[in-house]
């Protein structure tokens, strides 16, 4: 069954809109869970813009399901998830201007160094996961630089309509099948809300869906616990 990882950096980007100490990530993450949040996934961002060091290190020893680092491939980052041990990583582009991860993970320009740079990871029993566009050539370049997981971009599904966007899901299903053919687990988010969901959980051997948006946003109404909740029934209902 497609199991739901809870984002919850739009917590922490209110807090630091003060910065000040609330709303405190690390209670929410509580609340996530009591919701059916299957895993907690933070981004720890070279700016740190939302998501703070302290929030990461104590999650590590508060939550109770799993966690998911979302995080660069820099060194800087390296090192954290080393003394961190996250449940897993999932390794994403960054680009200081950007609002949110606009686009996947480039695999082709830096197969040699990623090779490495995940190499180095597994060592430490980590699980990853490259967050790509849901394309035929990034899947293949996972499966080769060593990914266990993928997890697949749905912005443009979250954005298109109508039939642009029955084609990006048929896009979405094959690149599943292939990844799965492969041996990779898949996984996938951006952008998927209440409306949307269903489609993209539906998939066959669909992993996990990563979701932070639109549930803190639903969250300011009826609560977080209830925001997971509904979109966890959402999930699991098909
Ligand atoms: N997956 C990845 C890799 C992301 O970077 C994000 C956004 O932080 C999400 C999922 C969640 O996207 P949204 O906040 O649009 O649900």
């Amino acid at each position: 069954m497609t199991t739901l990882g809870v984002n919850i950096d739009h917590i922490a980007n209110v807090r630091q809109a003060r910065k000040t100490i609330e709303p405190d990530p690390v209670q929410f993450a509580f609340l996530a869970e009591l919701g059916g949040a299957d895993s907690i996934t933070v981004h720890l961002r070279e700016d740190r813009r939302h998501i703070q060091d302290r929030d990461i290190f104590l999650l590590r020893k508060t939550i109770k399901t799993k966690l998911n680092l979302e995080m660069a491939a820099t060194e800087e980052m390296l090192e954290i998830a080393k003394k961190l041990l996250p449940d897993y990583i999932t390794l994403v582009p960054e680009k200081r201007e950007e609002v949110t991860t606009e686009g996947g993970l480039n695999l082709k320009s830096n197969v040699k160094y990623l090779k490495d740079f995940v190499g180095n990871l597994k060592d430490s029993n980590i699980e990853i996961s490259a967050f790509i566009d849901p394309f035929s050539d990034q899947i293949k370049y996972s499966k080769e630089i060593g990914f266990n997981f993928v997890e697949l971009h749905t912005g443009k599904y979250s954005e298109l309509k109508g039939y642009d966007q029955y084609k990006e899901l048929q896009r979405i299903i094959e690149a599943t099948h292939e990844a799965n053919d492969l041996g990779l687990v898949v996984n996938a988010g951006h952008g998927l809300n209440y409306f949307n969901v269903k489609k993209i959980a539906s998939i066959n051997n669909m992993n996990e869906l990563n979701i932070g948006h639109s549930i803190v946003a639903r969250a300011l109404a009826v609560g977080l616990e209830k925001s997971v909740r509904e979109m966890k029934s959402l999930i699991t209902s098909n």
